[in-house]
C-alpha cells in the first residue's frame, strides 16, 4: 500500500536555481550556504516545500540538466554533507525538500556515455540510443529541441546517439532494463537521505517509437511527436513507482511538456497514479507560439482558457501544479503583466493564479516581482537555447540587433539573474564577482527595500500564502468562470463546503467599472485580499477597478 502522501496538496513549493540564488563564499555562485541562510526566509514567505533544480556535478552545457554524477553536489554550491543538513534544517522547520530527477538524458561527460560511446560491446553500450546511418546521414529527420538535429555521429561505434535537448545531452535508452534499475537506485538514494520527493524533469520523453520513423517536417518540432508520450511510457513509470515510489512518503510532480488536461488525469488520478500532479505548459504560451522565442501579444483569454480547462477536467480527479514563473521562462511582469505597474499587475498575477485549487510554485526572485534583463549584447547570455536560436536567425538573415532584441524580450535567461537581495553591490548576492550579470534595477527592486515596505509585493505573497492557507476554499474549491470571453478581465469563483470566494484581476492599464456577476453581492466586509493600499467604494454592485488591481472576496 502507498503511504497517504495528501499532504502534498497543501505545499507551497519555492524553487530554486542555486548558482543564482545566494552565494556566500564569494565566489560569484550562488551555493547551498547561501540557501541555509536563507531558509527562515523561505519559510517566512510562507512556502514549506523546496525544489532545487539540478545541483549534481555538471559540465553545464545546460547550466546542471546535464549530469556527469547522480548521487553527488556540485563542486560550486557545497557537499552531500552540506546538502543533508539542509534535508535536516528543513525538516525542522516542517519544509520539505524536492530534487530534480533528470533521466530522459545524462551529460556527455557521466561516465555511462563516456564508456557507451567506446565500442559497441561494452557494458555501457547499449544505456543509450545509438543507431546506424541511413544513406550517409543520420538514422531520421529528427530535430533536437535545442540545438539542430537529434543524432550525432562518433567515430569509434560509427554510429549515430540521439539528444533531444544539447549535443552534451544524449538520451538515455530507457528500454534497456539495466538503465531503469539505475533511475530507481538514484531515486533510492536521495529518497533514503531523506528527500521528500521530485521533480521529473521531461519525463514524458523517456519512451521513443521504437521504429524511428521519420517526424513531421516543420522547423522547432520535427520529431517529438515520437518521443513524447511514447509506447513503453506508462510502463517504466509504473515501474518506478511500484519498485522504489510506493516504499517512502514522497511525491512527484512531472514536468510535461506538450501534454493537456486530459493527460493529466491519466497520469495523475487514482490511487495508481504515476504522478502527484504535471506541470502544464498550456498557460506559459498565452503570449508566444510553441516556444518563448515565438512571441505574440499576450492573449488573457488564451490564459484563461488553458487554466480554466486544467481546473475543470480535474476537479475531483487529478491535481494541478499552480505556477507562472520557473527557470525555463521570462519573467512574468514582463510578459504578462506591465513593468510600467510592476507592484500592481505582480500582485494581480499572483492572485488570479494563486487563488485557485493545487499547489502553487513560485521561483526564486518572484516573489519581489523581478522584472527581465536588458542586457545590452548578445555576448552576455550564456544559455544553449539562445545560442541555438542566434545561430538559427542569422541563418535566415536577421541583425544582431534585431535577435538582441528578442533574446532580452523570449530568452530564458531573463529569470536566472541573481537573486536581488539588497542595494549594495551586486545586489548583495556575491561579494565576488557575479557569474551573470545582476539586474540593473537591483537597487529599486531587492528583498531589504520590499520588507519594508507593507504594500510591497513581497509583503502581498505572504499575506495571500496565508489566505490560502486558512482557506481551504481555494486549495480544493470547485472552479467556475465569469466573463471568459473578457480581454481585460480575470474573473472566477471558489466554492468548498459552503464557502464561496471571488477573485477578480484586471488586465489593464487603465481604469474600468466591474459589475459583480449574478449571485454576488460585493461587500468590501468580505475582502480577503487587495492589492491597492485602499479600497474603492461599491455602488450599485459595481466597482472602479483600478489598472491591473486584483480583489477577492470570500463568504463564509
Ligand atoms: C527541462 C528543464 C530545462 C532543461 C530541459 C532539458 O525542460 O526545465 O531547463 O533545459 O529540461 O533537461
Amino acid at each position: 500500500m502507498m503511504p497517504d502522501n495528501s499532504w502534498y496538496k497543501e505545499l507551497v513549493v519555492y524553487q530554486i536555481w542555486c548558482r543564482s540564488f545566494k552565494d556566500n563564499n564569494g565566489d560569484g555562485n550562488g551555493d547551498l550556504l547561501g540557501v541555509l541562510e536563507k531558509l527562515d526566509y523561505i519559510k517566512s514567505l510562507g512556502a514549506n516545500a523546496i525544489w532545487f533544480s539540478p545541483i549534481y556535478p555538471s559540465p553545464n552545457a545546460d547550466w546542471g540538466y546535464d549530469i556527469s554524477d547522480y548521487k553527488n553536489i556540485h563542486e560550486d554550491f557545497g557537499d552531500l554533507d552540506l546538502f543533508k543538513k539542509i534535508v535536516d534544517e528543513a525538516h525542522k522547520r516542517d519544509m520539505k525538500i524536492i530534487m530534480d530527477l533528470v533521466v530522459n538524458h545524462t551529460s556527455s561527460e557521466h561516465y555511462w556515455f563516456k564508456e557507451s560511446r567506446k565500442s559497441k560491446d561494452n557494458p555501457y553500450s547499449d544505456y543509450y540510443i545509438w543507431k546506424d546511418g541511413k544513406n550517409g546521414g543520420p538514422p531520421n529527420n529528427w530535430l533536437s529541441i535545442f540545438e539542430g538535429g537529434a543524432w550525432e555521429y562518433v567515430k569509434e561505434r560509427d554510429q549515430y546517439y540521439m539528444h533531444a535537448f544539447a549535443k552534451g545531452q544524449p538520451d538515455l535508452n530507457m528500454d534497456n532494463p539495466k538503465v531503469r534499475e539505475e533511475v530507481k537506485d538514484i531515486m533510492r538514494f536521495w529518497l533514503d537521505m531523506g528527500v521528500d520527493g521530485f521533480r521529473e524533469d521531461v519525463i514524458t520523453f523517456i519512451s521513443k517509437d521504437p521504429d524511428f520513423p521519420n517526424g513531421f517536417p516543420i522547423p522547432i518540432a520535427c520529431g517529438i511527436e515520437h518521443y513524447n508520450k511514447g509506447p513503453n511510457l506508462m510502463q517504466y513509470l509504473n515501474e518506478f513507482r511500484n519498485d522504489v515510489v510506493k516504499n517512502y512518503d514522497c511525491f512527484l510532480v512531472a514536468e510535461s511538456p506538450m501534454t493537456g488536461a486530459k493527460d493529466a488525469v491519466k497520469f495523475t488520478s487514482g490511487k495508481d497514479r504515476v504522478f502527484d500532479m504535471m506541470i502544464n505548459f498550456e498557460h506559459m504560451s498565452a503570449d508566444c507560439f510553441m516556444t518563448d522565442t515565438v512571441h505574440l501579444p499576450f492573449s488573457l483569454r488564451k490564459f484563461k482558457k488553458a487554466l480554466g480547462s486544467w481546473q475543470t477536467k480535474l476537479y475531483g480527479k487529478a491535481w494541478n501544479a499552480l505556477y507562472i514563473e520557473n527557470h525555463d521562462h521570462p519573467r512574468v511582469i514582463s510578459r504578462y503583466g506591465n513593468e510600467k505597474f510592476r507592484t500592481e499587475s505582480g500582485k494581480m498575477l499572483a492572485t488570479v493564479s494563486y487563488c485557485m485549487s493545487g499547489t502553487p510554485y513560485i521561483y526564486q526572485g518572484q516573489e519581489i516581482g523581478m522584472v527581465n534583463n536588458h542586457l545590452k549584447s548578445l555576448d552576455e547570455f550564456k544559455d544553449v537555447v539562445t545560442f541555438n536560436n542566434e545561430k538559427v536567425f542569422k541563418k535566415i538573415g536577421m541583425p544582431r540587433f534585431i535577435y538582441l532584441k528578442i533574446a532580452n524580450k523570449t530568452s530564458r535567461e531573463n529569470a536566472r539573474t541573481p537573486v536581488q537581495w539588497n542595494s549594495t553591490k551586486n545586489a548583495g548576492f556575491t561579494t565576488g564577482t557575479p557569474w551573470f550579470g545582476v539586474n540593473k534595477n537591483y537597487k529599486e527592486i531587492n528583498v531589504e527595500t520590499e520588507e519594508k515596505d507593507p504594500n510591497s509585493i513581497l509583503n502581498y505573497y505572504r499575506k495571500l500564502f496565508k489566505v490560502r492557507q486558512e482557506n481551504k476554499v481555494f486549495i480544493y474549491g470547485k472552479y467556475k468562470e465569469f466573463y471568459k470571453r473578457s480581454k481585460k478581465i480575470y474573473c472566477y469563483e471558489m466554492s468548498y463546503k459552503g464557502q464561496k470566494a471571488l477573485i477578480i484581476g484586471s488586465f489593464s492599464k487603465k481604469s474600468m467599472t466591474f459589475e459583480a456577476p449574478k449571485g454576488w453581492n460585493l461587500c468590501n466586509d468580505n475582502l480577503v485580499l487587495n492589492t491597492y493600499p485602499d479600497v474603492n467604494n461599491i455602488v450599485d454592485n459595481k466597482i472602479d477597478l483600478r489598472p491591473y488591481e486584483a480583489l477577492v472576496y470570500l463568504k463564509k
